[in-house]
This record gives structure tokens, sequence and C-alpha cells, in this order.
């Protein structure tokens, strides 16, 4: 092994401890490689470790699930092959059915009443990535539908002049903490892989992550927040921006007029007119 290879290898070992992540769930559900989408398979691929939960039974003639490796360093793959519009609806629906027999949790399986897959158009250009569900996403099953919701739909809608149903929403985290607590990082190592496969599936043009928890995640970084926001990032080649959580936002008005200019950002990267004043 190379001294490059070995420094990298050290740094993100480094990163990941800075992150609280002490050790990689053994064996580690990311560890499941098949770094192609699989369309010729009936059955899942061969699978080192215990079993996973499998998904719902699918017709032969249906895509396998899309399945992915996390590397140690650099940035997630995720595949080289974009998955064909007419397949990400059976791809989602069978993911989703994976997630909510999802026990790798023990204590968020015991306190959730529903998983939170997320939600919008498999076609997304754009996806909205936060932590974890609240308690009324935990009611509905549907992401960013409580206060914070309310202002993460309001962002997108009066904000981007877009619907809600045209972008993708969806957390790092399905099932929701109790008292609202922060995830864990074994819950966070746990539940990722769903979202890099839902991300691979959706393959959007542009990330928008919510708060320093979702974005040390994704970016693999303990940079604060404000060293994170107002630039571009990349997860797996995908133009990424992160922005304050709208939950913290509610908190702090002051956040309001940051978070406007990232979205004016982004807008303006995706084509997108920006009005002359910030609505609301
Ligand atoms: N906060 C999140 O991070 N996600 C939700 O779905 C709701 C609140």
């Amino acid at each position: 092994m190379s001294d490059e290879m070995m420094r990298q290898i050290r740094q993100r070992l480094e990163s990941l401890r800075r992150a609280g992540i002490e050790r990689i769930p053994s064996p580690p559900p990311q560890r499941v490689i098949e770094r192609s989408v699989r369309t010729d398979l009936a059955e899942p691929p061969a699978i080192a470790g215990p079993p996973i939960p499998r998904p719902s039974p699918v017709a032969p003639t249906s895509p396998a699930p899309v399945m992915l490796s996390t590397p140690l360093f650099g940035e997630p793959d995720i595949g080289g092959t974009e998955v064909p519009a007419e397949h990400r609806p059976d791809l989602l629906a069978a993911l989703a059915s994976e997630v909510a027999e999802c026990s790798r949790c023990p204590m968020l399986v015991a306190s959730r009443s529903r998983t939170v897959f997320g939600e919008g158009s498999p076609t997304a250009r754009l996806m909205f990535i936060g932590e974890a569900p609240g308690a009324e996403e935990d009611r509905t099953g549907r992401p960013f539908v409580g206060k914070a919701g309310i202002l993460l739909t309001d962002m997108i809608t009066k904000g981007m002049g877009l619907a809600r149903e045209d972008v993708f929403i969806a957390n790092v985290v399905k099932s929701r903490p109790p008292e609202n607590r922060n995830p864990t990082p074994e819950e966070i190592a746990n539940c990722l892989p769903y979202l890099e496969r839902q991300i691979a599936i959706i393959r959007p043009q542009f990330l928008c992550v919510l708060g320093k928890i979702a974005a040390s995640t994704l970016l693999q970084t303990a940079l604060p927040m404000n060293r994170l926001r107002g630039k571009w990032h990349s997860y797996g080649g995908i133009p990424t921006i992160v922005t304050w959580h709208p939950a913290y936002v509610l908190r702090t008005p002051s956040a309001k007029k940051e978070t406007w200019e990232d979205l004016q950002m982004l807008m303006k990267r995706m084509g997108l007119k920006v009005p002359e004043k910030r609505p609301g």
C-alpha cells in the first residue's frame, strides 16, 4: 500500500473519529457490496455477513435493489449507471419496504410508530436531506410536515418557485429518535446505506443538506456549519450545498438571511429565476 493511500486512510479514520464514530459496525451494512445497478437478477446479490432484511418480493422482471459500497476514504461511489426513470418508483418502493422492516436500531424500533422513508419525485433534480423525523413525521410517515417542515415547504415553494412534489425530501435517519434527541453515530451508520441508495436511484442533479448532522454525515467532516454553508461541495459527484436546518432557522431568525443566500446560490446554479426580494 502506498504512503499516499495510508495517509488517506488515516485521514478518513480521523474524520470518522471526530464525527463520533469510534467503530464501524461489524459487519457494517454498507459492506454489502454491489456497485452497479442490477437489472438482471431475480434474487438479491450474495451478501457477506448476517442476513439483512430483504425487500418485499418483486416481479422477476423488476430491477433488483441498488446497493452501494461506502469507501473508507474519498467521496462515495454512487455507481456509474443511471437508473432508468421507469424503474425508479419500483426500486424506491422496494427500498421503502426494506426500511419499514429494518430492525438494526432496537431503541428506534421500540420508540417509532413508523419509519419515514422520504417523498417526492423519483426524477427530482433537487433533493433535500434532513436529520431525522420528529413527532409529526412519526405520526404521519411523511418527512418535514411539522413546524420545520412548513418552513421548508415555504422555502421550496415561495422561495425557489418549485412545487414540493417536484423535489425529493429525505432524512439521514428514517426513524424518530426518542424525545427528538440527536441520532447516535451508530444509528446514523446503520441508516446511511438507505439514504445512499435513495440518492443512487434518484441521482438528483443537486443536493441541499439541512443542518449540521446531515452535513457532517454526508460530507464526512467535523467542520462547523459556518464553514460549510455558503459554498459548493460535492457528494458522489453531485453538486451539494449545506444550509441551516429549518428548525434552527425557526429558533434563530438571524439565520433566515443566510439561508436565503444559500438558496439563491443554489437557484442560480440550477438556472432558476431568483426573485429580487426575499419572499416572506
Ligand atoms: N427535522 C428533520 O430533520 N427531518 C424531518 O423530517 C423533520 C424535522
